[in-house]
């Protein structure tokens, strides 16, 4: 079932929020199946549990190909729950971002270039990756809505945040 996403200024979208505690459950799949067709029906990349309202650490992203991002490389499907994150390199990135909770517009945000993580899907499996690049960002971006922290909270230069419809804007 499509969900209704909260946009910025919900909040309900600045909580942390709690682990699972239960995996393969009827409530973990239905979960899992709303975040689904709520993100692709909306084209994203990523979706986070609290944006549709439920205060869970769970994610989930992934792509071959995307119209929000034409130029990133593909990230596998994933589920990501109860993720943890280690920084392999200190160095960051700028790239730009949009969020379905922030519609209409994108900015450009540092982020650490290089990480690994781990969590576990719906059934408990473990999954740990290491990224770099777009997928690094997505992760981030993702998991940071499990802390109540969204993509402009991350920027540093609020000039570089653009609608996505305005042209010849301040993109490159
Ligand atoms: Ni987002």
């Amino acid at each position: 079932m499509i969900r209704e996403v909260l946009r910025m200024g919900d909040a309900r979208l600045l909580r942390r929020a709690a682990p699972v505690e239960q995996f393969d459950t009827p409530a973990l799949h239905a979960l899992l199946a709303d975040m689904r067709d709520t993100m692709h029906r909306l084209n994203g990349v990523g979706l986070a549990a609290p944006q549709i309202g439920v205060s869970l650490r769970v994610a989930i992203f992934g792509f071959e190909r995307s119209s929000r991002y034409p130029e990133a490389e593909s990230v596998p499907d994933t589920v990501l729950i109860n993720p943890e994150l280690t920084i392999l390199s200190a160095d960051c990135v700028d790239g730009w971002e949009g969020c379905l909770s922030v519609p209409g517009l994108r900015g450009q945000v540092p982020r650490y270039r290089l990480l690994h993580y781990a969590g576990f899907d719906e059934f408990g499996k473990r999954v740990e990756r290491t990224a770099g690049g777009f997928h690094a960002r997505v992760v981030q971006h993702e998991c940071d809505h499990l802390d109540g922290v969204l993509y402009p909270m991350r920027m540093n230069d609020l000039s570089r945040l653009a609608f996505v419809d305005v042209p010849d804007g301040v993109s490159e």
